[in-house]
């Protein structure tokens, strides 16, 4: 799915039926609202970013503790593992010459992801081993990247403690744990394979970097995925948190919201998806806009108007009445037909066991996807214009990654429009996708640090 994505399309309510359109009014946010939210999350920010108010902020800001960016003089080979997003991977990278990167995917069953901490990093460590023994690297010693995208209260580049698990993990005897000593630990159990840990950070940290390799401008990196979550590059004297000297990078959060700045914008959807969540009253924020909730957002709006009698001939099938089972993925195929096109709507139309829908159906869903994908990338939009216009740069460009990215044909062209509303006058911004940083930004920080360590 790569370029030319039907242009002018998301939102249009042509055949749509007038009571879907008036039912979805208020999935559309007004400057105003959405000023009114880019306040609320500057003075989070703020709060996050002051030594003593940190402890109680919602956005807590997080020092990265990366000090430098890529100068593209990084050599060597490196593992990493990137857990957080949609798949659990390890990672083979060399830098320097011709890049070369390998990596495996591995599923992590559920009862991996919610239990023990103990069986996960377990899990996690077998995994390493694995790949790093089929590829002949296992006795290397070679430096690891660990990308771990939870929120984490970083105390150097390889010491992180879990603040709390989010996208559907839950290992709670993990939480305050330094995830590092945790990977060594099962690592050092099995014994199978030697390998330094010389860096833990967020993905968004990785986005940034792997960036700012090929667009020097890059100050942010965002992330739109299972999840969403952004950091930037912070001034050493607002970044309070980073006692170093030089550059100190701050983090925003998903989190926003979680003390009840977002109620007026959140609907009865929003309000299910948290409540039916691993994590009730947290992260509202990420749950109105990412990839791991889009979907289901969709599914409650569309399940709740086939009741009514305003689709589907009244009729809910059980897959639409079921939790989970309108995927995101779904979201991003249907707004990928074109005007008059309704090839993708409707395979998801029958997947779902929707096979009476009519025409009128098929533009009533699409109408649907396209206002929380709209009102996703407006919000994601705020977020960032509330970053840049704290930066105060003139020009920059923002690293992006993630599933809802990537695979979303609207999401880019919606953000670019809405920043270019958002932002203070004269300030330019490019939104650039950041190929694989939860790979390659992860072996760039093992580098960095790797190099400062000799
Ligand atoms: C969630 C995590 C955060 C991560 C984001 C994107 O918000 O808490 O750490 O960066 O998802 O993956």
């Amino acid at each position: 799915k790569i370029c030319n994505p039907p242009i002018g399309v998301s939102g249009d309510p042509t055949g749509v039926s007038p009571e879907i359109i008036e039912a979805c009014k208020e999935l559309n946010m007004t400057n105003d609202q959405l000023k009114q939210y880019m306040d609320s999350l500057l003075d989070n920010i703020q709060k996050g970013l002051k030594k003593e108010t940190n402890a109680t902020a919602i956005v807590k800001c997080f020092p990265t503790f990366v000090q430098d960016i890529p100068d593209g003089t990084e050599k060597g080979q490196f593992l990493a593992l990137d857990l957080g997003g949609s798949n659990f991977r390890v990672l083979y990278i060399e830098l320097g010459g011709q890049d070369v990167q390998k990596f495996q995917i591995f599923v992590i069953p559920d009862n991996v992801r919610v239990g023990s901490g103990d069986k996960l990093f377990d899990f996690i460590a077998e995994a390493l081993a694995n790949y790093a023994n089929e590829l002949g690297v296992a006795d290397k010693n070679l430096p690891l990247g660990f990308t771990f995208s939870f929120p984490l209260k970083q105390v150097g580049l390889e010491v992180g403690l879990l603040e709390r698990w989010t996208k559907g993990f839950d290992c709670p005897d993990t939480v305050g744990k330094d995830v590092v000593e945790l990977l060594k630990n099962a690592i050092a159990k099995r014994g199978d394979v030697q390998i330094k840990i010389a860096a833990v950070l967020n993905d968004t940290t990785g986005t940034l970097l792997a960036a700012a390799y090929k667009y020097p401008d890059t100050k942010i990196g965002l992330i739109l995925g299972t999840g969403t979550n952004a950091c930037y590059i912070e001034k050493q004297s607002e970044a309070e948190l980073f006692d170093e000297p030089d550059r100190g990078s701050g983090k925003n959060g998903g989190a926003f919201g979680d003390d009840g700045a977002l109620d007026f914008v959140r609907t009865d959807y929003d309000k299910d998806v948290d409540a039916n969540s691993l994590n009730p009253g947290k992260q509202l924020h990420e749950k109105m806009i990412s990839g791991m909730y889009l979907g289901e957002l969709v599914r409650l709006a569309t399940e709740r108007f086939t009741k009514e009698g305003k689709m589907f001939g009244g009729q809910a099938s059980n897959d639409l009445s079921t939790r989970g089972k309108f995927e995101t993925r779904y979201v991003s195929e249907i707004e990928w037909d074109p005007p008059g096109d309704f090839t993708n709507v409707k395979k998801v139309c029958e997947k779902l066991g929707l096979s009476q829908a009519t025409e009128e159906d098929y533009l009533n869903l699409k109408y649907i996807c396209s206002c929380f994908s709209r009102r996703a990338a407006h919000l994601v939009s705020a977020g960032l214009a509330t970053i840049i216009n704290k930066m105060g740069e003139k020009t920059l460009s923002v690293g992006i990654d993630g599933t809802l990215y990537r695979l979303h044909p609207q999401v880019k062209r919606l953000m670019e429009g809405k920043i270019k509303e958002l932002v203070d006058p004269g300030i330019q911004v490019k939104l650039v996708l950041s190929e694989d940083g939860s790979g390659k930004g992860a072996a760039m920080v093992a580098a960095v640090a790797a190099k400062n360590d000799t």
